[in-house]
C-alpha cells in the first residue's frame, strides 16, 4: 500500500475528489497545508491526518521544509500530490523527492503559468482551455508534463468555464495518480 500526501493551500476540491474517488493500492495518508484553509475541514471530515506548516513559524524556508520532510518520512510518504499548494518548493526538497512530486495546473502548459490562468486565457479570447499534470521541479508550473486534457469552451462566463476546467481536473488527476501508483507496483 502506497502512502500519498496531498499539499494544499485553499479550497481543497481536488484533494476531496481524490479522496472520494479513491486510488486503489494507495491511501491518502496526510494533508499538508501552509495556512488555515478549507482543505483542513475536508481532511477532518474524512479522518485524514493533517498538518499545517506556516512560513512565519520558521526562521528560514529551509527549516520549514526540513520539518515537512521529517513528517513525510515518519509517515513513509511515497508520492506528493500538490493540489493548489501556493508555495514553491526549493531545490533540496524537490531533489529529495525527485519524480515523486506532481502538480496540477488549470491551463495547457506552458501557456498561462501562475495564478489566474483560466481568467487570463478567457481574456485572451481562447476557445481551447485545459488542464496539465506535471512533475514538479524548482520552477513555477514547470517540470515534465505527464498528461494534459483539453477543454473546449466557447462562452464568456468565467464561473461556468472554471467549473468545466475543475471537472476535467478531478478526472485527470485521479487517473494520473492511479497510473503512477500502478506503475510503481510493477517496477
Ligand atoms: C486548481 O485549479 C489547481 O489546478 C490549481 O489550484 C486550484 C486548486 O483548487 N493548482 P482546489 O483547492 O483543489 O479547489
Amino acid at each position: 500500500m502506497k502512502n500519498i500526501a496531498v499539499f494544499a493551500s485553499g479550497t481543497g476540491s481536488n484533494f476531496e475528489q481524490i479522496v472520494t474517488r479513491g486510488i486503489s493500492g494507495a491511501r491518502i495518508s496526510l494533508l499538508v497545508t501552509d495556512k488555515i484553509c478549507n482543505a483542513l475541514t475536508i481532511a477532518h471530515r474524512h479522518a485524514i491526518p493533517a498538518v499545517t506548516f506556516e512560513r512565519k513559524d520558521f526562521e528560514t524556508k529551509t527549516a520549514m521544509e526540513e520539518a515537512i520532510i521529517r513528517v513525510l518520512e515518519e509517515r513513509r510518504i511515497d508520492l506528493i500530490v500538490l493540489a493548489g499548494y501556493m508555495r514553491l518548493l526549493s531545490p533540496p526538497f524537490v531533489h529529495r523527492y525527485e519524480n515523486r512530486i506532481i502538480n496540477i495546473h488549470p491551463s495547457l502548459l506552458p501557456l498561462y503559468k501562475g495564478k489566474h490562468a483560466i481568467q487570463q486565457a478567457l481574456e485572451d479570447g481562447r476557445k481551447l482551455y485545459g488542464v496539465t499534470v506535471h512533475y514538479v521541479n524548482e520552477g513555477m508550473d514547470d517540470g515534465q508534463i505527464i498528461e494534459q486534457v483539453r477543454v473546449v469552451y466557447d462562452g464568456l462566463d468565467i464561473e461556468q468555464l472554471e467549473s468545466r476546467v475543475h471537472e476535467a481536473e478531478y478526472e485527470l488527476y485521479t487517473r494520473v495518480i492511479q497510473h503512477l501508483v500502478d506503475q510503481e507496483a510493477t517496477t
